[in-house]
């Protein structure tokens, strides 16, 4: 468990990098990313490079005993490139060409551009990568940030024709699969395939779905061109991405495939909790502390994306620029956020960023300390986390490294499920990413922890597992349904697409009839207004936003049934289907009966309180207004706070 912080030497004069390491040292800070926007300061000319100032900075870092993750400067090709190349600059969906003057001005595509990024990473891998104070790489930084993938460039279209002669072979193939012969979309050869935005109505969804898992791809051949430099010119560092929260642009389980070490990303709980789908009065509850299971579900997420291996690469320490509304967190919430991402497994939590900038885009993004160099109020947490984590090491090795165990939950995510439901929406307020977060939430309230995996994954040795919801249903999975012996629950549009993207020869859920004898002979999306009225466990609620009306079969059993006489939730043995969104109070009681099912012990937290556990801790976090008097046993030994977790605080026991 260490502190991070990322810094901009380049954007500050000479005389400050001595007394800024020095600083960091003396506040407890160990590792510090630097490099990743710097590229016209490397190469201020085409192919002159200067060196000299990232030589200085690196050696004075090292000497003041603090370790670098190098971030490869990718993600803002200077002036010069982008005045030699025009045509590396992306596309956007409208067709408008984005112009030169901010950040990820590329295509993604553009092989052009590719080759300049690996001219500029070889230099700098040669260059640094044996320096043994260069512990990490960061490749480009936030991948598809700003919308920048998808990118719609000619490039794109020729890489993409190429992809899917590749994935279907001859033209018929494609066409039969996309079903072309509707609207007369029928292609007679591959080059004439265009990309699927600019059309008067939708483009056809086979064929977005097949754009979206090419620009995924390309996202992950992107980041491998550079993974295979620093591999060979750096040995034994570790390989990292800094993704976002809640970003699915691509498949990040496919991103790690293609050469990854770490999954590191970079939290920003209160503009996330603006920039959501939550109500008003959910923004407003959460505006100073972050929704409770924000930071939390990208944890679980991103440890699962990088095999156990995660990162924060950016904490949130003050307010920030770029949400509606930018407030100051309550105070105590940098270092809450610090412990949490310790408890989920991360084993940095570097801070964003070391001083605010006077200048620029980002003038009114706080940091660590002012732009005058006094220490903000996160910076003060910082400091006293740093003080908690030397104190507790021993403490902490030995508890905290024990093997983790697994949770007793896996939660299934799926990043075409995303793209599924955001290509064919067809109820304005059905969002994948919210569902998903709604039944982790529930389960976090009810004290349970979360591991998140792919659907691809082995999901041995889990007791239950949960897939809010799973439009294309891999053999693979039903294999382990039948196989396994975990209980099983998932959510509406499960099983209703092959991979194709069309509705499945048995109609849904398709191949997990295997497991669960039901049909779904139509589905509807609710408006808000109507809400079918459901019980589960004595337990009254509603179905929000999607019905699929459900036909049971032989051996199947309907366990809760909506007023009208629709099945609510179908079962047969220890795989149960929900067949609608339910309100909160509803889809509680569902998982708190499944988890019950699965011999899983349920707690019910008050608001704002979550639990997690590290190996042989338990902690206890407090996003709440109201102190809470933790569940602890009466001997348990306190490593963090006591037992009265107070409003923003943290407490961790011997468990
Ligand atoms: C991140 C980005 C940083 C900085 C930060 C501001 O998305 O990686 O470079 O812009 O946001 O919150």
């Amino acid at each position: 468990m260490r502190l991070g912080v990322c810094y901009y030497p380049e954007q500050w004069p000479r005389h400050k990098w001595e007394s800024d390491a020095r600083r960091m040292f003396e506040l407890g800070i160990r590792r510090v990313r630097i490099a990743e926007f710097a590229w016209s300061r490397m190469e201020p000319e085409p192919h002159r490079y200067e060196w000299e100032w990232l030589d200085t900075v690196i050696d004075m870092l090292a000497q003041h005993g603090l370790q670098i993750v190098l971030g490869t400067p990718t993600a803002t090709p200077p002036r010069w490139l982008v005045e030699q190349h025009p045509e590396i600059l992306p596309v956007a969906q409208n067709g408008m060409t984005y112009n030169f003057g901010s950040r990820r001005h590329y295509d993604i595509s553009s092989e052009v551009y590719r080759e300049h990024c690996a001219r500029i990473v070889g230099q700098m891998t040669r260059r640094y990568g044996k320096h043994p104070a260069v512990v990490a790489w960061q490749t480009d930084n936030e991948l598809g940030c700003h919308d920048t993938v998808p990118s719609y460039t000619e490039a794109a279209r020729v890489r993409f024709t190429q992809w899917l002669a590749q994935r279907y072979g001859e033209i018929g193939a494609l066409n039969d699969a996309w079903g072309n012969v509707f609207w007369s979309m029928e292609y007679r050869r591959f080059e004439e395939i265009g990309l699927p935005n600019r059309t008067p109505t939708d483009a056809n969804p086979s064929h977005w779905l097949d754009f979206r898992r090419f620009m995924s791809a390309e996202t992950a051949s992107f980041h491998a061109l550079q993974g295979a430099l620093i591999r060979e010119h750096s040995p034994g560092r570790d390989l990292l991405h800094n993704f976002m929260g809640f970003f699915t642009s691509f498949d990040h389980y496919e991103f790690a495939k293609s050469g990854l070490d770490i999954a590191a990303w970079d939290s920003y709980p209160l503009p996330r909790t603006e920039v959501l789908w939550f109500d008003d009065d959910v923004k407003h509850r959460w505006a100073r502390s972050g929704h409770p299971d924000i930071p939390a579900f990208n944890h679980d997420l991103y440890r699962g994306v990088g095999n156990g291996r995660m990162w924060v690469m950016e904490q949130q320490v003050g307010p920030v620029n770029w949400a509606p509304y930018n407030p100051v967190p309550t105070a105590g919430m940098a270092r809450l956020w610090t412990w949490e991402a310790f408890a989920h497994g991360a084993e940095l939590v570097s801070y964003f960023r070391w001083r605010q900038a006077p200048f620029a885009q980002e003038q009114m993004h706080s940091g660590i300390n002012t732009p005058d160099d006094t220490l903000t109020a996160g910076g003060h947490e910082i400091a006293r986390v740093a003080r908690e984590l030397a104190a507790l090491e021993p403490e902490m090795v030995a508890h905290a490294s024990t093997p983790r165990p697994r949770a007793p939950v896996a939660l299934l995510f799926d990043y075409e499920a995303d793209w599924i439901v955001q290509i064919q929406r067809h109820g304005a307020d059905f969002d994948y990413q919210r569902l998903v977060f709604e039944w982790y939430s529930s389960l976090r309230a009810m004290g349970v922890d979360v591991d998140m995996l792919s659907p691809d994954a082995d999901v041995s040795g889990y007791r239950l597992v949960v897939a809010p919801s799973l439009p294309i249903v891999p053999e693979s999975l039903v294999a382990q349904i039948v196989r396994g012996d975990a209980w099983w629950l998932f959510g509406p549009r499960t099983g209703s697409k092959t991979r194709a993207f069309t509705i499945p020869a048995t109609l849904p859920p398709g191949p997990l009839q295997a497991a669960l004898n039901v049909r779904v002979l139509q589905s509807e999306s609710l408006r808000p207004s109507l809400r079918p009225r459901v019980a589960i466990d004595g337990v009254v609620g509603h179905g929000l936003r999607w019905r699929d009306h459900v036909e049971p079969g032989a051996a199947v059993n309907v366990s809760a049934a909506f007023d009208d006489g629709l099945p609510a939730v179908v079962e047969a043995g220890r795989v149960r289907m929900a067949t609608a969104c339910f309100d909160d109070a509803l889809l509680r009681a569902l998982l708190a009966h499944s988890a019950r099912d699965a011999g899983i012990d349920t707690v019910s937290l008050p608001e704002g309180v979550r639990m997690r556990r590290l190996g042989g801790l338990q902690f206890a976090f407090n996003y709440g207004e109201v102190a809470w008097r933790a569940n602890a046993p009466d001997n348990a030994r306190f490593v963090l706070g006591n037992r009265e977790v107070g409003p923003a605080d943290v407490a961790a026991w011997i468990a």
